[in-house]
């Protein structure tokens, strides 16, 4: 597995991962598909500009064309200040296999070295298992449930946070 920075050329996996039913159950539903490639240029932009991390997973390096999925860590303003939020998504295809969890590890790492990022925050809905099981299995400590508002819907998601450098296991 190895992570690389989101490019102009996602759109077909950005258009599986966000604008599928199943896939965006607890993200705020299905976005539409031809917002997508305005979507992956301004996070290739970003990306790029080393603006935020918007990293896609290549399971393996030798068939770098294949992704299954995104792991993204970026800073955003609340009333107490900046934040650092980290969020992910795998293609139903690679789920259950271990990636989710060993990109988010991988993207934590990189935060760990580097002096930027902080505590890291991450906010799965409480109903979603296996995010959940990431954040316990990586080294996230549960801070307390919280109501989160993403693309204009209301979710009881739980609060997680992560110290990457002492924290990760
Ligand atoms: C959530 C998601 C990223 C998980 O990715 P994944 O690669 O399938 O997860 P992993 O295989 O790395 O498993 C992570 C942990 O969750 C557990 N897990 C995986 N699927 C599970 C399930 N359906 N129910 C309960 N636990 C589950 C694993 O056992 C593992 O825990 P462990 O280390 O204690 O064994 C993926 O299912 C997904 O993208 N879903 C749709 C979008 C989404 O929900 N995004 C996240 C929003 S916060």
């Amino acid at each position: 597995m190895r992570l690389r920075n989101v490019s102009p050329d996602d759109v077909d996996a950005y258009v599986r991962m966000r604008c599928d039913p199943v896939m965006m159950a607890d993200l705020g539903g299905p976005q539409p598909p031809e917002q997508m490639a305005a979507k992956v240029r301004r996070d290739a932009e970003q990306a790029a500009a080393d603006l935020a991390w918007f990293k896609m997973i290549v399971p393996d390096p030798a068939a770098p064309e294949v992704v299954a999925g995104t792991v993204n860590l970026w800073s955003h303003d609340c009333d107490q200040g900046p934040v650092s939020e980290i969020g992910w998504m795998v293609l139903p295809e690679f789920q259950g296999q271990g990636l989710g969890k060993r990109a988010v590890r991988a993207l934590l790492e990189l935060a760990r070295d580097e002096d930027r990022w902080g505590i890291v925050h991450a906010y799965p809905a409480t109903s979603n298992a296996a995010s959940n099981g990431i954040c316990r299995s990586v080294g996230f400590r549960f801070v307390s449930e919280a109501e989160v508002t993403f693309a204009g819907s209301v979710f009881k998601s739980n609060h997680w946070s992560v110290n990457p450098k002492t924290d990760l296991t």
